[in-house]
């Protein structure tokens, strides 16, 4: 039995993005504070695999697990300047994705790590599943709006039936958390999948400009024959992002739409979710294979972060 387990932790300390080739004010420019020696608190989720042992566990969280994170990545790190300390962030600015990247392969040796999420704010986050150079960054970030939960060709009666108080013709509004995560090889200079700062304006001008307090079903042409649930909002953001993500030279891979504490939705890239259905499709063939028939359903069992 397979099982994976997640231990959380941080560490503090001081980074710096600078590139040698330009000056400090055009690092600044570029990069913002981030030039400078800001510090930060950066949280690490980490996910362990593997099959579940005699005594219940797939790594002893509170010895095994906690005893090597503390080891091997919170003492070295834990008050220090990371461009100073470890040779990996020398070469390549420490962005999440970058740092994700180096505490993988710095614990692999002695856990046996599926993934590693780094977070130095809520709105950033980078993962890294040991694929290669590839990694995701997710910017979280928000906005308001109204909404109204109604097909044109139903009575107010039947709308109300399906969509319940959402139906009410005047409206009503949410405060809407949006996080975008996108998929690409880490650059070896700066440590990034993706410009952030083009990310993060093509995210705010792209999308929140236009979403932030509107009626959706009113001011957003989108929304004038289809209904602006919280799944149709998240892939109407999906389908504005796609093609000018992958201009900046990523790829889409989720987009996350919280539209209250207790409800929220996820939708893929459609490579994303090409590659899965293709994973699936092989995946099918192959048992099939082996088992000799060809009606036999089975479980996608790639172990591409696509899948995940
Ligand atoms: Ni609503």
């Amino acid at each position: 039995m397979v099982c994976s387990i997640t231990r959380r932790a941080s560490f503090s300390a001081s980074y710096y993005y600078r590139l040698p080739e330009l000056s400090q004010a055009d690092n600044e420019a570029r990069f913002g504070i981030q030039a400078r020696s800001p510090g930060a608190t950066f949280w690490l989720w980490v996910k362990i695999i593997g099959p579940v042992d005699e005594f219940g566990m797939v790594a002893n969280l509170s010895t095994q697990v906690k005893r090597s994170l503390t080891r091997y990545i919170l003492n070295p790190l834990n008050g220090r300047n990371l461009n100073e300390t470890w040779a990996e962030f020398t070469e390549t600015l420490p962005t999440p994705e970058w740092i994700s990247h180096t505490l993988w392969h710095r614990l692999k040796p002695h856990l046996n790590v599926a993934s590693i999420v780094v977070s130095p704010h809520e709105q950033v986050r980078g993962e890294y599943l040991g694929d290669g150079m590839e990694a995701r960054l997710t910017i979280r970030t928000h906005f308001s709006a109204a909404h109204r939960l109604s097909l044109t060709r139903l009575t107010l009666i039947q709308n109300s039936e399906i969509y319940g108080k959402c139906a009410r013709p005047s409206g009503h509004g949410h405060n809407y958390h949006l996080a975008v995560t996108v998929q690409g090889e880490i650059d070896p200079k700066s440590g990034m999948v993706v410009d952030f700062k083009s990310l993060n304006d093509l995210i705010e001008n792209g999308i929140i400009k236009e979403l932030d307090h509107r009626f959706l079903n009113t001011d957003i042409p989108y929304f004038d024959q289809v209904v602006p649930t919280a799944e149709n909002i998240a892939i109407y953001i999906r389908d504005s992002l796609e093609t000018p993500i992958k201009n900046l030279g990523a790829t889409l891979y989720k987009i996350e739409l919280h539209e209250t504490d207790n409800n929220s939705c996820e939708v893929y890239g459609k490579s994303v979710t090409e590659a899965k259905t293709e994973a699936k499709i092989e995946s099918q063939s192959l048992e099939q294979l082996a088992q000799g028939s060809p009606s036999t359903p089975a479980p996608v069992s790639n172990s591409r972060p696509a899948s995940v």
